[in-house]
């Protein structure tokens, strides 16, 4: 055990002792190492250093000194062609292969390592503080400002708020996302949460399981998406309303009641939430169901750069197409996930009376009059009306 310390300090201090004498030393060693690669060049790039690349660009290899390996490794023979490995590096060259497919004549990508890197910290680290940090703030603020209450009690009457079908569509919108948010959770995480915990059989049955439900239930979410969009669509067009509701803070923040129609401006900035944001993850979601068959980046990054000026790649290798539409789903799956626990919240505990809207459809007239006044009156008028 004390021989490992001792040779574990021995390891640390000889780094940093080598480290510093890279520019001296790297020359001289190279020379020993037949032009290649040395201890210095791996030590100082870990360290961060920058390394003149040249030396690898310039050393082509010697055909006289190859010679007597040339037979075995086929027509290049010993000398490396840099330009050639440098076109297919960067999929310069024109390749023929024997197999087919959209990315088969891609041999090098690199852009794995930082997709991973990004997925493992950045993804990870924003879902974690982002939906644990509104849980903790929806729970803070349940105890400074209490459930809101229907002022001066329920009235006992009821008044219909969304019909069956209506419900239906947004039960089918809920519990699809609810499932996808799960298992995506599930397989964003298990890496680094349930192969620690339950360990690697575990997880890969769970991931297994997660994956196969994800795949298959984002096509309801696709479909209801639709269907709450053509259900609702007319009742959320802004208006001038809306501007007066915000500023009033919803009565969320404070006791007033601002006027609002069937939906009010917050309802309203979560509707266009899941539908532009739920677009975007379903197409995003799609593009990786049918691997390199939905690549949309390059042309998205053109059109920011003919509009904005930007110069973003407008050129992109469908690996790189691949990795954007996969970082791409996580972030905005995220921040739905995010807007939606509000949702949940407000829909639920916070707000008494709410839940019944989407619970039975009914709902009792004075939570009506008081968060939906001008849409009770259009409905007492329309009732009016059929009645005469
Ligand atoms: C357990 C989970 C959920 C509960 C308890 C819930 C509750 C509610 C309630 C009560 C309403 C009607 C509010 C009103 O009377 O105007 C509503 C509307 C709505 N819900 Fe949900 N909901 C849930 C999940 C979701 C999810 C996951 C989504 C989308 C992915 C969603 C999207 C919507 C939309 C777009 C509306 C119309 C706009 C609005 O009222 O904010 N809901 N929800």
């Amino acid at each position: 055990m004390k021989i490992q310390v001792i040779g574990s300090f021995l390891v640390a201090v000889l780094t940093l002792a080598i480290a510093p004498s890279y520019a001296e030393q790297s020359d001289g060693q190279r020379a020993s190492t037949g032009g290649a690669q040395t201890l210095q060049d791996v030590l100082a790039r870990q360290k961060g250093i920058e390394v003149d690349e040249s030396f690898r660009r310039e050393n082509l290899g010697d055909p006289d000194k190859a010679q007597s390996i040339n037979n075995m490794l086929g027509t290049q023979g010993g000398i490396s062609n840099a330009d050639v490995y440098r076109g297919i590096r960067y999929s310069e060259v024109d390749i023929k292969v024997s197999n087919s497919g959209p990315a088969a004549d891609v041999l090098v990508q690199d852009g794995g390592i930082s997709w991973l890197i990004t997925r493992a910290t950045s993804i990870r680290g924003y879902a974690g503080y982002g939906i644990g940090g509104i849980l903790v703030a929806l729970i803070a603020f349940y105890f400074t400002r209490g459930r809101m209450t229907i002022e001066g009690g329920p009235s006992g009457q009821t008044i219909e708020r969304f019909k069956s079908f209506e419900r239906f569509g947004h039960w089918c919108l809920a519990g699809s996302f609810i499932m996808l948010s799960a298992t995506g959770l599930l397989l964003l995480f298990g890496r680094a949460i349930l192969i620690p915990v339950f360990g690697h059989e575990a997880n890969a049955a769970i991931a297994t399981f997660s994956i196969w439900v994800h795949n298959n239930i984002a096509w309801v979410f696709m479909g209801s998406l639709v269907a709450i969009f053509l259900m609702w669509v007319a009742h959320n067009i802004p208006n001038k309303l809306d501007w007066d509701w915000l500023k009033q803070g919803g009565g969320i923040i404070g006791n007033a009641h601002p006027s609002a129609q069937k939906f009010n401006a917050g309802q309203k900035i979560i509707f266009w939430m899941t539908i532009i944001m739920g677009a975007s993850v379903s197409v995003s979601g799609l593009s990786l169901l049918f691997p390199f068959q939905m690549p949309m980046f390059a042309e998205t990054f053109a059109l920011i750069n003919a509009v904005t000026g930007s110069a973003l790649p407008a050129e992109l290798l469908p690996h790189e197409e691949m990795q954007l539409s996969h970082l791409w789903h996580a972030i905005v799956a995220i921040t739905m996930i995010i807007a939606i626990v509000a949702h949940i919240y407000i829909g639920s505990v916070g707000m008494e009376g709410a839940f019944d809207a989407m619970g039975s459809g009914q709902v009792d007239l004075e939570w009506a009059r008081q968060h939906h006044d001008l849409w009770v009156e259009e409905e007492e008028a329309k009732a009016g009306q059929a009645g005469r």
